[in-house]
């Protein structure tokens, strides 16, 4: 079993799970993920390693509460613990080389497993420009973590609560603005802003390095689940990926596979009373 030493909401929907995971903590690098289970009869989920501390043998994961899955994760409790945290799994991101200029575009969940990357970009001495996306200011988190990192810190939210007005959309502009031109973009986040962001700034003619999400089971390259096409080629993105060119990616595809067992989905969250669990 593997000990939940702290599990608080960061912001709403959105939860941080430090976990005891000496191994995972020793190896793992920026841009891989675990596979947790919250209960021995629960479903196999892929989450992103936010941080982690080789000392203390602890790996911080941050999760939104979408479904069942992640619902019983949140009603865990510290000083509880879960039967798996497997990993790490899947590639590291490749880590820009000194005076590189990179625009780290990041929102939800993917603000947390973006901090990593910022941070071992910062170690190695590229220029990193961080642009954090959300509804609005109160779902914003981790600025100042990214603040103490980065070059600049920008924010987008859809009212204008914070920064500027807006989606990713306006990002081409936003960055003229700012007088960044990268050598480099990644992305972190739900599937809507990957596609959109790699849309947005394709013209810029940079690599564009997306960390997809696609529904995964074992997460070892053997059942297939997160088949994705990327340049005209079959990937599966725990073991090929999770990062990939976004502007090589058949979003269509992406999304539709997603969507596949929506009604499954459903059906377990009404039938464990609305994912409060068994
Ligand atoms: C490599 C990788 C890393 C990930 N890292 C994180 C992370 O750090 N934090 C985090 O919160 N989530 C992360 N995800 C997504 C996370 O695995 C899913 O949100 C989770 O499996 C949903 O489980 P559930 O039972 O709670 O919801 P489900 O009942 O399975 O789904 C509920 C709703 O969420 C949608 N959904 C299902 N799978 C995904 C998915 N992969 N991405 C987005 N929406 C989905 C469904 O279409 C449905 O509408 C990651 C996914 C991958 C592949
Ligand atoms: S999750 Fe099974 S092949 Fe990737």
């Amino acid at each position: 079993m593997f000990n939940v030493v702290k599990l608080h909401t960061l912001v709403p929907n959105i939860h941080l799970m430090e976990v005891e995971a000496p191994e995972v903590a020793e190896q793992v690098q920026p841009g891989q993920f675990v596979i947790v289970r919250a209960a021995a009869d629960g479903e196999r989920i892929p989450l992103s390693v936010a941080d982690w501390n080789p000392q203390a043998g602890t790996v911080t994961l941050v999760f939104m509460e979408v479904g069942v899955s992640t619902g019983r994760l949140a009603r865990l409790k510290a000083g509880g613990s879960i039967p798996t945290v497997a990993g790490p799994l899947g590639r590291p991101t490749s880590i820009a080389a000194a005076g590189q200029r990179v625009v780290c575009v990041a929102g939800c969940y993917g603000i947390a497993s973006m901090f990593p990357i910022v941070r071992a970009l910062h170690a190695a001495g590229a220029e990193v420009s961080v642009v954090l996306e959300a509804r609005s200011r109160f779902l914003l988190y981790w600025e100042d973590r990214m603040k103490a990192l980065a070059k600049q810190v920008i924010t987008i939210t859809r009212d204008g609560s914070s920064g500027f007005r807006g989606h990713v959309h306006g990002l081409p502009a936003l960055l003229h603005e700012a007088g960044v031109t990268p050598d480099q973009i990644v992305v972190n986040g739900c599937t809507f802003l990957l596609s959109q962001t790699s849309s947005s700034l394709a013209s810029l003619g940079v690599p564009i390095t997306v960390s997809l999400n696609p529904i995964m089971i074992d997460g070892t390259g053997m059942c297939g689940v997160c088949r994705v096409t990327v340049g005209g080629e079959m990937k599966f993105a725990c073991v090929d990926g999770p990062d990939f060119d976004g502007r090589q990616v058949d979003w269509k595809e992406m999304l539709a596979r997603r969507k596949q067992y929506m009604d499954e989905e459903a059906l377990l969250w009404h039938r464990t009373s609305c994912g409060k669990g068994h």
